[in-house]
C-alpha cells in the first residue's frame, strides 16, 4: 500500500471498535443481534450533521429499488445501510480502511441487509468495478484524504452510467489559509488534501458533469460541531456516547475554528454525468 494510504488507514483504524460499539449499544438496551438502521444512526455516520446530512442528500436524488449505488469511502457503512434500507436499492461500499470494512460487514449482517449491501476494501483511485455500472455514486467526507482529485473524479465518472448521478457531501477549502491540526480527518497536513470550491466545480464541469444542485451547508455544519462540543463537556461520557476518535475535543475545536473563519466550507451537491 502506498505510504499516504497507509497513513490514512492508521488514522482511521480504531482497535476494538466493533466490540466497543456493540457494548455501547447493549448498554442502552439494543438487541445487538438484530439492529435497525435507526439504532445505529448516532454511531455510524462519520461526517458533519450525521444521519440528517445523509437524509438530506438522499432527498435530492430520486432513488428507486432498481438503482445500483456505489458509496466511495463508505466508512462503517452507515449511508449504505440507510440507502438500501430506506429506498430498497442495491448498494456497494468501498473503503480503504480494513477495520472499517469489517465493522461495516458485521453491522450490515446484524441489520439483515446483507442481501442488498456489500463491501469492498480498496482504494477510490482504483475502483474494482466495470465502466458505466452504477446509477449513482455517493461520497461523504472521504475526498479530503485523497490528494489526486482528477484521479478520484475520473474513476467516479468511469463507473457511472451515462446520465448517472454523483451525490456528494464534502469538506472543501475556504479562504486558503492554513488549518490548525489535528482535525477529524487528519492528525497533520500530510493526509489533508482540501480542494477549493471553485476548483472542484471546474474539475467536475470539465469531466462532463452538469452540476444540478450545489449547496453551501457550512453554517448547519458549524452548528452541528457547536452542539457536539457541548455534549462532550461531560468529562466521562457513557460508552455509547463517546465519539469514535482519539482526541475528539481538540479535533472538533480546530474544525469549529476553521468553519467559523471560512478556512473550510461544506458543500452538498448533485452532479449529473451528461454522456
Ligand atoms: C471521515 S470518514 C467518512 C466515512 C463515511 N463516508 C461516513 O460519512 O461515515 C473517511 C473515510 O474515507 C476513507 N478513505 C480515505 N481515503 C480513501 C481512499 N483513497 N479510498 C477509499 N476510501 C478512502 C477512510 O478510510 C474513511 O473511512
Amino acid at each position: 500500500m502506498a505510504d499516504g494510504n497507509q497513513h490514512v488507514v492508521e488514522h482511521y483504524t480504531i482497535h476494538q471498535h466493533l466490540d466497543q460499539l456493540l457494548e455501547g449499544l447493549a448498554s442502552i438496551g439494543k438487541d445487538i443481534e438484530h439492529l435497525s438502521i435507526d439504532d445505529l444512526a448516532s454511531f455510524d455516520a462519520f461526517h458533519l450533521r450525521g444521519r440528517t446530512a445523509t437524509e438530506q442528500l438522499a432527498q435530492l436524488a430520486n432513488l428507486q429499488p432498481q438503482h445500483e449505488l456505489l458509496d466511495v469511502g463508505c466508512g462503517i457503512g452507515g449511508a449504505c445501510r440507510y440507502l438500501a434500507g430506506t429506498f430498497g436499492c442495491q448498494v456497494i461500499g468501498i473503503d480503504l480502511t480494513p477495520d472499517f470494512c469489517h465493522v461495516a460487514e458485521q453491522l450490515t449482517q446484524r441489520t439483515g441487509l446483507s442481501d442488498r449491501v456489500t463491501f469492498h476494501c480498496g482504494s477510490a483511485l482504483e475502483l474494482p468495478f466495470d465502466d458505466e455500472g452504477f446509477d449513482f455514486v455517493w461520497t461523504e467526507h472521504a475526498q479530503m484524504n485523497i490528494a489526486d482529485k482528477p484521479g478520484l473524479y475520473q474513476q467516479i465518472t468511469r463507473v457511472l452510467k451515462p446520465q448517472g448521478v454523483l451525490l456528494f457531501h464534502d469538506i472543501l477549502a475556504g479562504d486558503g489559509s492554513d488549518l490548525t491540526f489535528p482535525v477529524p480527518w487528519a492528525p497533520n497536513p500530510s493526509i489533508s488534501h482540501l480542494i477549493p470550491v471553485d476548483e472542484l466545480w471546474m474539475l467536475l464541469t470539465e469531466l462532463g458533469f452538469d452540476l444540478e444542485i450545489w449547496e453551501d451547508v457550512s453554517e448547519p455544519a458549524r452548528q452541528f460541531v457547536v452542539d457536539a462540543l457541548e455534549k462532550m463537556n461531560d468529562a466521562s461520557p457513557p460508552l455509547h456516547a463517546r465519539p469514535p476518535m482519539n482526541d475528539a475535543k481538540t479535533k472538533l475545536t480546530n474544525l469549529l475554528d476553521a468553519l467559523s473563519n471560512d478556512r473550510v466550507r461544506v458543500v452538498q451537491a448533485v452532479c449529473r454525468k451528461l454522456t
